[in-house]
């Protein structure tokens, strides 16, 4: 049964909330409100039915209002609302470590709540660096991220990151970080489905910064599998492993930040399994609850969590964790969602699909202003040119058209449109989609 809209106290003008990542003027002289959703549809406050293109913010992997999770989520808020996250448990908690275990591959065994991927990128960084210090390496202590790589918005992931703009106007964010290249270069990638054959020898830049630094002040290396907030940028064949070995090679823990890739958007678990590698961390969120309640985390290797296992016993091993980690609301809604993905068998969907998918995408190949266009899993990227002297305004464009005359949601990133539905869309959705988006194309040309 609809609910009836709630009352409001004050006059709603829209002027109080500061709105994340939103050109927060142009927003409220014509708003975009979503009011509810089921499935791969919203409905807008004015009653309009838009199909959801990106699965929230790449997050909504099982769809809209699954009345399993909704289910969940009611009888958890009835059973226990709040445990202290802090020397003391409540099962829900453990019973999902083991279930998130159980999914990441090789010895990768030990879960750390949090509520973001912000929050798990900076607690992933954190282990790493306590890691080295109490097995007597604290001179390891500098962090290797990658340009275009996004970690989420906390300093540590803003360092680590490599987006100017989320990181030129915070002062000078954490001290001793370096970065890799990005993996893309158009002229010798452009319209590829999935990896890309040329790029595996960008990951030798590893060694040029371990030369540099030396490998005994570095402590990690963080990458997302596929860049995703920066325009899905797939890895290139090989280039993964080969960071894999070179890490090895020089005591580094490798963290892959999996908070898009994980939870089946390429078609596994976790990017991890698909291209064959145990990264020594792991970052999740989004997916987890398929974005009905924050949460986040980290997994960890077997012998990184005994490291920390020593000492008196009464006292904390690691001085790190938030109020809200394992959240019983969230720990509620995860395990309801992990169940939908196994019963669903929707990762291995999304892995049938990406053929198909990707054929999709490539068909928008020659519409004006397209330079190049990237798939993998079920993610999208569509370059298009910039208009002269407005950066980023094309894409912009396109997401207004699409949202008012489409009744789609798509997302875009400076001059890109970036699209991830969720995991239950079906062929014929996927081809609407993409006629949607030729159109939206051409409108903005
Ligand atoms: C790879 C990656 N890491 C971290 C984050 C940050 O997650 P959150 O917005 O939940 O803090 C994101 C968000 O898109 C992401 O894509």
């Amino acid at each position: 049964m609809a609910l009836a809209p709630r009352a409001s106290a004050v006059p709603n003008d829209l002027e109080s909330y500061w709105m994340p990542f939103t050109s927060n003027r142009a927003f409220k002289k014509a708003p975009r409100l979503i009011a509810r959703a089921k499935d791969m549809h919203y409905v807008t406050s004015d009653g309009r039915k838009v199909l959801d293109a990106t699965a929230g913010l790449w997050c909504c992997n099982a769809g809209h209002g699954r009345e399993e999770i909704v289910s969940a989520i009611k009888r958890q808020a009835e059973e226990l609302d709040y445990a202290p996250a802090f020397q003391f448990g409540h099962p829900y908690a453990f019973e999902l470590a083991s279930r998130v275990a159980a999914l990441a591959p090789g010895d990768l065994d030990h879960v750390f709540f949090c509520n973001s991927g912000s929050e798990a990128v900076d607690t992933a960084l954190k282990i790493a660096l306590a890691y080295h210090n109490i097995r007597g390496e604290g001179a390891r202590t500098r962090l290797i991220g990658r340009e275009r790589g996004y970690h989420g918005v906390g300093f540590g992931g803003i360092s680590v990151g490599g987006i100017v703009t989320n990181r030129k106007f915070f002062g000078t964010l954490l001290a001793g970080v370096d970065h890799l290249p990005a993996t893309y270069n158009r002229e010798q990638q452009a319209f590829t489905k999935g990896e890309p054959d040329w790029g595996a020898h960008l990951a030798d830049e590893l060694e040029r910064v371990v030369a540099l630094h030396d490998a005994s002040t570095i402590a990690a290396v963080i990458v997302e599998p596929m860049a995703g907030s920066t325009g899905v940028l797939p890895p290139p064949k090989g280039y993964l492993q080969r960071l894999r070995a070179i890490c090895d090679k020089h005591r580094l823990l490798l963290i892959f930040d999996e908070v898009i890739t994980g939870f089946g958007r390429l078609g596994h678990s976790f990017a991890a399994e698909r291209y064959g590698i145990v990264p020594d961390l792991i970052t999740f969120a989004k997916g987890i609850t398929s974005g009905t309640v924050p949460m986040g985390g980290v997994i960890v290797r077997a012998p990184i969590y005994e490291a920390f296992m020593r000492g008196p016993e009464h006292v904390v091993e690691l001085f790190h964790g938030y109020t809200y980690s394992a959240h019983p609301l969230a720990c509620a809604a995860a395990l309801a969602a992990l169940d939908l993905y196994r019963d669903e068998e929707l990762f291995a969907r999304a892995k049938r699909l990406e053929p198909l998918w990707a054929d999709a995408a490539m068909g928008l190949k020659g519409l004006p202003n397209v330079l190049d266009i990237r798939t993998l899993g079920l993610t999208a990227g569509i370059d298009l040119a910039a208009r002269p002297d407005a950066p980023g305004k094309r894409a912009y464009d396109a997401m207004v058209k699409a949202f008012g005359d489409e009744n789609m949601v798509i997302r875009v990133t400076g001059d890109t449109i970036a699209l991830t539905p969720p995991l239950i869309v079906g062929e014929g959705e996927i081809a609407d989609m993409f006629e949607r988006v030729a159109r939206v194309i051409k409108a903005v040309a």
